[in-house]
């Protein structure tokens, strides 16, 4: 199956202009699954959570209905990030889009730094959607740091981790070798690029959007500086087989009763 990302510089609260830039990007692309940076359409850095709220939309907001066309422009089901509002809170989340709507939801439970001030943290469970004959979950940039949040999608039974990020730290793209190989997962994490300038924060992102293989081979890494698309080919029956050698299951090995901590 084909596997994908955008990679993207969002220019702050100009949503129309960033779905302008997300549909020039996939022109001509086809594939299975694709995934966006979180908050594509809104920029990341804001400077009160009222500034947040108005850019905030219901699960059947504008951002799902782009995101609707775009599945049907690349044949592709899409993942992508964006302010969900429910009654008087907002998370940070992430939406998975087929051609016949939003299949689900997944709401950031590690929130970053200041998004603690704006966001609330997600308040449901991590979830796997079977999509055709794959199974994507799906986790936002800081969950990586979180060995938990993976391996919860991998015993659920994911063979995907579609990962939107905004990344500023240099580490998530070494770490999700780490996490694709304990897992034998595939995963991939799209990141944006640009910086952010905006009230006490200053950010620059890091790009180097990624897709990890389940044996942590690196499939593909966007450059650090430009917009960038790329689709790869994956037998993703490699990711339901958790034998690492005759003597080692990745998930059959685990020692719980000695993970009493955690
Ligand atoms: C992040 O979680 N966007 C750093």
């Amino acid at each position: 199956m084909k596997i994908g990302y955008v990679q993207t510089s969002p220019i702050f609260g100009e949503r129309e202009q960033n779905f302008t830039q997300v549909k020039g990007l996939l022109v001509n692309k086809k594939a299975d699954l694709i995934v966006l940076p979180e908050l594509f359409a809104t920029g990341y850095t804001f400077t009160s959570k009222e500034e947040a709220k108005t850019l905030a939309e219901s699960v059947d907001g504008i951002t799902s209905q782009f995101l609707q066309k775009m599945t049907k422009i690349t044949g592709a089901t899409i993942v992508g990030g964006f302010i969900e509002r429910d009654n008087n809170k907002i998370f940070n989340s992430a939406m998975i889009v087929s051609e016949t709507g939003v299949i689900g939801i997944y709401r950031k439970i590690h929130l970053y730094y200041r998004e603690k001030l704006w966001f609330s943290p997600g308040n449901q469970q991590l979830k796997v959607y079977k999509i055709n004959d794959f199974k994507v979950g799906m986790m936002i940039c800081f969950d990586w740091i979180f060995p938990e949040t993976a391996r919860t999608l991998a015993l659920l039974g994911a063979d995907i981790i579609a990962h939107p990020s905004n990344l500023v730290l240099p580490y998530c793209q070494k770490a999700m070798i780490t996490r694709c190989l304990e897992n034998r997962v595939f995963a991939i994490t799209s990141n944006r690029i640009g910086q952010e300038k905006r009230g006490l924060d200053n950010f620059s992102f890091t790009g180097a959007s990624q897709i990890t293989s389940y044996n942590g081979e690196i499939l593909s890494s966007a450059p650090k500086a430009k917009e960038f698309v790329d689709i790869v080919n994956v037998d993703i029956n490699r990711a339901r087989d958790k034998n690492l050698n005759e003597f080692n299951n990745l998930i059959e090995d685990r020692r719980i009763k000695f993970y009493q901590y955690i």
